[in-house]
């Protein structure tokens, strides 16, 4: 009896607002008519921008905000069950680039998730089998990095962004600014003991730190161990902090300013490329994508999911199946469970287009593209709000 709250202090997981939680292991199978497999992806476990001192720190060797070994095998956990998924002959086991394509935001992070994922994608035999003295296999596999699709928030002189982002960022949000009212004394306690401004986004870069100290079985700072905050425990303290993890992302997502302009450019490539395999102009059977949360997230809800968080290393599945006129698509999500397992499901739709599927799911693509369409754009230069003379 004593080993189960215990159990719920080492193992973070995020309890997901309201949704149902993803099933214990992979309940879809890929439809014998698919001809296009799309995935996207956050990135994995990362360190916090961040770290919180503590004497014998021993963990968070790779650097602030870079993917972590936790991350990393989140990320290969998510390519071995895309593998499982698709099987080996939708898809060769081995790199074929009229087969597939790759793309990642520039960060390091999404870079090595990425390149994580696709070694448990890609196990090369016979002809590709380049390393034969190595039990482990892996096969290098090219990919473009696209930072207007997968990061828009970094693209320079896109003011459009700055602008959507204003509100969130300087919490001008009404419910931003209550939760700062309403949280002040933990915000100042935080400042008091580890020096840092009474933040939203310093608080959930805390949620950082403790999400990773409890992957690394790494002791906690004292001020969080024995907290001398009036009204708290230890555990409440760490729920406190948790309840702040990726809160300006995930404001974003729910914010339609900031989504569309974070997720409009990826949400529109893949109804670009879902109508360019069922018009038969491309053949490529797979597409990946690596980003981040509020990019990834925010490209879910315009395509219909409903959700409102995103852990490490989730994010969705797009099937397209050509044997009707229209073609038909199937949204699923993925998710670790939480580090080297991962599952794929059924996406968990809003109600307009959860009414347009068949009992597996399935829809037709213009009913989608229909959905995707009020926050898809294809000029982000133009969305942006940048000068197409100087660029
Ligand atoms: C932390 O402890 C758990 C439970 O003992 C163990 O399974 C896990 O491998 C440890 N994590 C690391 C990174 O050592
Ligand atoms: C999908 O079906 C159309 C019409 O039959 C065909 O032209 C196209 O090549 C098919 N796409 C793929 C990827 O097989």
């Amino acid at each position: 009896m004593q080993s189960l709250p215990l159990l719920l202090l080492v193992v973070p997981i995020l309890v997901l607002a309201n949704e149902p939680p993803p099933p214990e292991s992979t309940n879809v199978k890929l439809d014998k008519k698919t001809v296009l497999v799309l995935f996207g992806t956050r990135h994995g476990n990362r360190n916090p921008e961040k770290f919180v001192q503590t004497p014998d720190r021993n963990w968070g060797q790779e650097g602030e905000l870079e993917l972590t070994s936790i991350g990393k095998r989140q990320a290969y956990g998510l390519g071995q069950e895309i593998r499982k998924f698709i099987g080996k002959k939708f898809v060769d086991p081995n790199f074929l680039p009229s087969q597939a394509k790759f793309y990642s935001s520039s960060a390091n992070r999404c870079q090595m998730t990425l390149q994580s994922a696709l070694a448990g994608v890609y196990d090369p035999t016979k002809w590709a089998d380049w390393n034969k003295r190595k039990l482990e296999h892996w096969s290098p596999v090219p990919y473009t990095t696209d930072d207007p699709m997968l990061r828009m928030y970094s693209v320079k002189g896109c003011v459009n962004s700055d602008k959507a982002w204003d509100p969130i960022s300087k919490d001008t949000l009404p419910d931003l600014k209550e939760l700062i009212a309403k949280n002040q004394a933990l915000l100042n306690y935080m400042k008091e003991k580890d020096g840092r401004d009474a933040s939203i986004s310093n608080a959930a870069d805390i949620a950082d730190n403790i999400i990773n100290m409890d992957f690394f079985n790494a002791s906690y700072p004292d001020w969080l161990k024995n907290p001398t905050l009036a009204g708290h425990t230890a555990a409440s303290i760490r729920a406190a902090f948790l309840a702040f993890a990726e809160n300006h992302m995930n404001r974003c997502a729910s914010y339609k300013p900031c989504r569309d302009m974070m997720g409009g450019l990826w949400a529109n490539h893949i109804i670009s490329s879902l109508e360019a395999a069922a018009s038969g102009s491309s053949k490529t059977k797979l597409i990946g994508y690596a980003s981040h949360t509020e990019v990834t997230l925010s490209t879910m809800i315009v395509l219909g999911i409903d959700k409102s968080e995103l852990t490490t290393s989730a994010g969705f599945v797009v099937e397209l199946r050509n044997n009707t006129t229209p073609a038909q698509v199937r949204l699923l999500q993925h998710d670790p469970a939480p580090v080297d397992k991962h599952v794929i499901y059924s996406a968990h739709l809003v109600s307009d287009l959860a009414s347009k599927t068949d009992a597996n799911g399935w829809m037709p693509l213009p009913a989608l593209k229909e959905y995707v369409i009020r926050s898809a754009f294809s000029d982000w230069e133009a969305q942006c709000g940048l000068d197409k003379c100087k660029h």
